[in-house]
Order: C-alpha cells, then sequence, then structure tokens
C-alpha cells in the first residue's frame, strides 16, 4: 500500500486529481470508479474546475440506498449528479437503481454492467468500522454486488445527511468487495480523527473480513492519502 499523507482535505482531493487527470491524459482511464459520502467532495469540486475531457469515459459508482429513487435528493444517484455529473460529461454514468422492482435481478444487471465496463481506477472512502461500499464488517471477500443490511454504526454515521435517524435507509445494494478488487488501481482517501482506528485496523491490522477495507492489503496497486488525523494511529 502507498501511504501519503497530507496536511487536509485540500491536499488530499489535489493529490487524487492528479491521480485521475494523468490516467486520463495516457488513457489508460477508460471507466472512472466512483464513491459518495463526505470524504470524496473536494475530489469533485476540483474535477469540476479541471476542464477534464471525459467524454470518452465511463463511470460506475459503488452503491446506492434501497428505496431511494434516483430523483431523491438523500440518494446517491442524485448526489453524483449534482456534484459531478451535472458538470462533467461522461460516456456513460452507472450506479445501482434502489428502487428496482426485483433487488437480485439488479444486482445481477448491475454486475453485468462492471463486466462490461472494467474498473481502471477506482475511489473509495472508508466507514467508521472500516467498511468499503456499503461492505460491512463480516461480509465475505467473495461478495459480488449485493443487497446489505446497514449496521446501527452506519446508520449513525449517515445520519448527518439525513433529517432524522428513522430517514436512513435501512439496506443498500453495494458493490461486493470481490467487485472492488477488480479495480486495477484504487485510491482511498479518508479524513479527521474518526476514521483513524479503521485506517489502523486497514493497513496494520490482520487480512480479515471482520474489517473489510483489511483487504486492500492484497491489492497491487493502492494509493491511501489521509490527513494527519486520520494517519494518528499508524
Ligand atoms: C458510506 C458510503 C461509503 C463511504 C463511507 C464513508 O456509507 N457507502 O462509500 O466511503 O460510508 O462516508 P463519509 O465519506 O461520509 O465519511
Amino acid at each position: 500500500m502507498n501511504i501519503v499523507v497530507v496536511k487536509n482535505q485540500e491536499e488530499a482531493a489535489e493529490k487524487a486529481l492528479e491521480l485521475v487527470k494523468a490516467g486520463l491524459e495516457k488513457g489508460s482511464i477508460k471507466t472512472l470508479g466512483l464513491a459518495t459520502g463526505s470524504t470524496p467532495l473536494k475530489l469533485y469540486e476540483k474535477m469540476r474546475g479541471a476542464n477534464l475531457d471525459c467524454s470518452d469515459v465511463a463511470t460506475v459508482n459503488l452503491d446506492e440506498y434501497v428505496g431511494l429513487a434516483p430523483n431523491d435528493p438523500q440518494s446517491y444517484n442524485h448526489y453524483m449528479k449534482t456534484e459531478l455529473f451535472d458538470h462533467v460529461k461522461f460516456k456513460e454514468t452507472h450506479l445501482p437503481n434502489g428502487v428496482a422492482e426485483n433487488l437480485q435481478e439488479e444486482c445481477e444487471r448491475y454486475e453485468a454492467v462492471l463486466s462490461e465496463n472494467p474498473v481502471d481506477l477506482q475511489v473509495l472512502g472508508i466507514g467508521t468500522n472500516a467498511h468499503i461500499g456499503f461492505n460491512e464488517p463480516g461480509t465475505s471477500f467473495d461478495t459480488k454486488t449485493h443487497v446489505v443490511e446497514l449496521t446501527e454504526s452506519t446508520i449513525e454515521s449517515n445520519k448527518v445527511h439525513f433529517e432524522k435517524v428513522e430517514d436512513v435507509p435501512t439496506h443498500a445494494i453495494s458493490m461486493g468487495i470481490a467487485s472492488i478488487m477488480e479495480a486495477k488501481e484504487i485510491v482511498l482517501l479518508a479524513f479527521g480523527e474518526a476514521k483513524a482506528e479503521a485506517v489502523k485496523q486497514m493497513v496494520n491490522g490482520p487480512v480479515n473480513e471482520g474489517c473489510p477495507a483489511s483487504v486492500l492489503q492484497n491489492h497491487a496497486n493502492v494509493t491511501i492519502i489521509i490527513d494527519e488525523a486520520a494517519a494518528s494511529k499508524l
């Protein structure tokens, strides 16, 4: 794992943008894997201002809440549209559909999308319990796209984006750990004290399913860009 400790989110976003830009310029990024949550917001802000040519690039996102329609302001579909897709034109953009009638079929459809669009660079965040995507502790490393029941700690962490805790969906569709590991390159961002323990377990802990992000120790091309607070337990 290549670990880069930076002063703040601004610097982290700049470093991540450099990786994205380099891949686009070389033509090595044909599919960009994207994440949601607070962590990549600065990166998307910088991408909006970077005059990138993504007209030949597809995107795939990690996850979506079950029960939220794409136009629901709390959905990840809506988040991606307002933060990035309304500003940077991509060839295609893909997210799971959280209101698909048959969720199992939706997972299969999404896995097919991933097979057609193998991820060249995947942007990742990390949950306070070391989840990646919405793969909670205990998820098998073999999992492909699946329906997940969110843990209390994830619901608690994510309630800041909702009016009240009861509004946070209890389930999500998420790319599985095996799907995430198929990306050729991964860039994980993490900021703040609240992520320090998860970062420590991911980098120095044993590789096991109790710590989903620890699987990244098995990936050949991972860069972890973290601020000093998130790095404080390393
Ligand atoms: C959410 C998302 C993840 C994200 C993580 C961290 O639950 N499903 O993709 O990386 O939790 O969120 P945040 O960036 O808001 O701290």
